[in-house]
């Protein structure tokens, strides 16, 4: 009797199971939506997405092709996979095709975050950033910054094993924080680097304010850094200094007086260059170490390109802007690495009302998920696409390349690429031409292509000569 009632009762949960699944699926069965499973009430896709990474996307375009509906991260969401509609998508924010951030990230990194402002905010709020990151500031201002804290940062390595994620990762951090507000925020970088990578993970969790969530605690982090970043600001203003950093720049505006922000607008373009640089620079540099030690013939080629603007400089010498534009593989190098490791593997967007594309009808309010991983891997346009070959970018500019999506594209391209790209050339710069290495850990746990380190990847490093 007792087998039988169990039996019953799990062909009952089977049953509701199916029907929940079912009636989710009527639910979103809109004439004019493209095609797709939704998963289960509420949670969606989520779990399998979360787990199954890109093999959920390939998945399911080999069930439903390039465009498709599903549910994930909490919301109705359109995965778009087709490179001729993604950068339509890309190009008109203006015709409703807004920034579609999950809630945890804009609560977190504030009202004033360049992703939660639309049209002309947006414009105003990333002008002010431009005035600040453009190539003539790298050249004037930030480019010697820069190379005085990756020289500092990097040195003393010989003979110690080093946590190369966890080295570039403070790397990016802190050069921009140096960036920011140079030996001012000295001070304070101890305590506010536990509490920025606490406001990273709430960003990229589940809206849940409850004590012990990773929202919780990131909104936590902010309320923490803004209260130190507002003492920075006021601390600046009472000294009455003239400096030549990010923050004079926030606080008085450009040169001819545009971009006067407010105290909290301030707050948040600095919370948005920390952020914006920080996984992305920190990764491809750890990436780069990783395919380098891989590829010896290219270590090789990068090596001969640095030493050779070494060899024209005394010890102590800066690299600077000439310096910086006579290293073509250096480039080639950078853009190789982001895409065999997809640094980005997309960028979201919603809708702001009903739109018609490809042919169906996309509901105001759905997430459209612009996934531009697979192009990366595209043989048509990267012949023997899985080998690391910076080679193949000698002759042609990532700009050229009309599907290259690693710094996003449209009205909202990554302004901070060229500033991104000078971090990791001058790393670079200093660690080939410093150190040699072997890999004594964490590389097995490297997944090909796209890497996860979980436990960092570990590097016994010794001088080069
Ligand atoms: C290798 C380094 C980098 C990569 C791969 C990268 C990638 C990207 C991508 C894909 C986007 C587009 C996001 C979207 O369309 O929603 C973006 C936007 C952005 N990036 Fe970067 N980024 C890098 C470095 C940086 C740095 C160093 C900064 C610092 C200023 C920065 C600041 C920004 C900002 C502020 C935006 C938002 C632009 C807007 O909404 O108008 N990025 N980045």
């Amino acid at each position: 009797m007792a087998v039988f009632l169990v039996i019953l009762l799990c062909v009952l949960g089977l049953c509701f199971c199916i029907a929940l699944l079912k009636w989710n699926e009527v639910k979103y069965r809109k004439k004019g939506l493209p095609p797709g499973t939704m998963g289960w009430p509420v949670f969606g896709e989520t779990t399998e997405f979360l787990k199954q990474g890109p093999n959920f996307m390939k998945n399911q375009r080999a069930r439903f092709g390039s465009f498709f509906k599903s549910h994930i991260l909490g919301c109705p969401t359109i995965v778009s996979m087709d490179p001729e509609l993604n950068k339509y998508i890309l190009m008109n924010e203006a015709k409703g095709l807004v920034p579609g951030y999950p809630q945890s990230m804009l609560d977190i990194l504030g009202k004033c975050n360049i992703a939660a402002v639309h049209g002309s905010n947006h414009k105003y709020m990333r002008g002010a950033l431009v005035a600040l990151v453009s190539p003539s500031m790298i050249k004037a201002h930030l480019l010697s910054k820069i190379d005085d804290f990756v020289r500092s940062h990097l040195s003393n390595w010989d003979g110690k094993i080093i946590d190369i994620q966890q080295k570039t990762k403070e790397m990016a951090l802190l050069s921009s924080l140096n960036q920011i507000a140079g030996v001012d925020s000295i001070s304070m970088s101890k305590e506010f680097m536990p509490e920025f990578f606490k406001l990273v993970l709430g960003t990229l969790s589940l809206p849940i304010n409850l004590p012990g969530t990773n929202y919780h605690q990131g909104f936590q982090a902010r309320k923490n850094i803004t209260g130190m970043l507002s003492q920075l600001l006021e601390e600046r203003r009472a000294s009455g200094e003239t400096r030549n950093d990010m923050l004079a720049g926030l606080m008085n505006g450009d040169e001819n007086n545009r971009y006067k922000l407010s105290d909290e607008e301030i707050i948040d373009q600095m919370i948005t260059i920390l952020y914006s640089g920080y996984e992305t620079v920190s990764t491809t540099s750890m990436m780069a170490v990783k395919y380098l030690h891989d590829h010896p013939n290219v270590l090789q080629e990068l090596r001969k390109e640095h030493l050779a603007i070494r060899e024209k400089k005394r010890p102590e010498d800066p690299i600077d802007w000439n310096d910086y534009k006579s290293m073509p593989f250096t480039r080639a190098v950078i853009f190789e690495t982001s895409r065999l490791a997809t640094i980005v593997n997309g960028v979201l967007r919603k809708t702001t009302k009903d739109m018609e594309m490809n042919g169906f009808v996309i509901p105001k309010g759905w997430r459209i998920y612009v996934y531009t991983r697979e192009i990366n891997y595209d043989p048509r346009l990267y012949p023997d696409p899985f080998t690391f070959n910076p080679w193949r970018w000698m002759d042609k500019t990532s700009d050229s390349q009309n599907y290259f999506f690693i710094f996003g594209g449209g009205t909202r391209q990554c302004p901070g690429k060229e500033l991104g790209m000078a971090e990791i050339a001058t790393f670079l710069h200093y660690f080939v031409t410093r150190y040699r290495w072997e890999e004594v850990g964490g590389d097995k746990l490297m997944k090909f292509p796209r890497v996860e380190a979980p436990n960092g990847l570990h590097i016994r490093v010794s001088n080069y000569d």
